[in-house]
């Protein structure tokens, strides 16, 4: 499971990067935007950087980085260097996120995981998760984490959705329930490429982790239709087809949690 990215790096980038993800990166930088300027950030699962450099140029002062990946890791390396992007302001550590770690450079005033928490498999490991959040988020810090809708009953969602967007296309299967959720096998591409697993745990599940780790804060979750990103302008571009046809498909939601009043 650990090391499942590592032979798809390539393709995963490829999706990623071809089908822009102009709303989940929107988001992201509105609600960061406010605090990031000199921040400390930590980063985890940081995949091969598509936050991680975007994170620098929206003002934050250092990243670390953590991926249990290495093909992942290197790939990030590869495309700061190959589009000239700010690697001095980050540090790349190879790591599993579900173990709680005192990373270096911390404790950090924001702590991001763009699609992370949907690797946890149940409750136990998701407490654990948000426990390596509080270890490393200074006291007053911000966490804000990309992941599925949502939820009371993920199958139901799930089985509603579609995610066929982008190039290489989703295929998303289930493959059985779990006591907390469901587990997905999400292929890249229908030509027998093994994809990676995941999971879709429900909503409950994760405030309770959090609130067993220590976050005191309120957990807020800003679902794809909720959010108001009416800035950019219908110039009939193809950014602005492809921002509405993301939010025709309400297929993430930003979880955050402020351990301060929100700006
Ligand atoms: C869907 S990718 C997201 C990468 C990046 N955050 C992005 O938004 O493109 C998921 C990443 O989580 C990493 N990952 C999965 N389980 C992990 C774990 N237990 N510890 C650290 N990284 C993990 C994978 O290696 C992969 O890079």
């Amino acid at each position: 499971m650990s090391q499942q990215y590592n032979s798809i790096t390539s393709l995963y980038m490829k999706r990623r990067l071809s089908s822009k993800h102009v709303l989940e990166k929107k988001t992201v930088k509105s609600i960061v935007g406010p605090y990031i300027k000199g921040a400390k950030v930590l980063e985890l699962a940081c995949g091969f950087g598509f936050y991680t450099y975007d994170l620098v140029d929206w003002g934050a002062d250092s990243i670390v980085g953590v991926d249990v990946s290495s093909g992942m890791l290197e790939a990030s390396r590869c495309l700061a260097i190959s589009h000239g992007r700010q690697i001095s302001k980050v540090q790349l550590e190879l790591g599993n996120v579900f173990e709680p770690t005192a990373y270096p450079n911390g404790p950090f005033d924001i702590v991001f995981g763009g699609w992370m928490l949907n690797y946890a498999p149940d409750l136990e490991t998701l407490t654990q998760t948000f426990r390596n959040i509080n270890l490393n988020l200074r006291p007053g810090g911000l966490f804000v984490g990309i992941t599925c809708p949502p939820a009371k009953d993920p199958e139901s969602w799930f089985s509603a959705g579609d995610m066929s967007l982008g190039e290489p296309s989703l295929i998303a299967q289930l493959v059985e329930r779990v006591d907390d959720g469901i587990k997905l096998r999400i292929k890249l591409r229908n030509d027998g490429d093994d994809g990676f697993e995941c999971y879709y745990l429900r909503q409950d599940v994760h405030e309770v982790a959090a609130k067993a780790a220590g976050l005191s804060g309120q957990i807020q979750w800003k679902t794809t239709k909720e959010l108001n990103h009416h800035d950019l302008v219908d110039d009939g571009s193809p950014e602005r087809k492809r921002f509405i046809e993301e939010m025709a498909e309400n297929w993430f939601s930003a979880v955050v949690i402020s351990e301060r009043p929100m700006k």
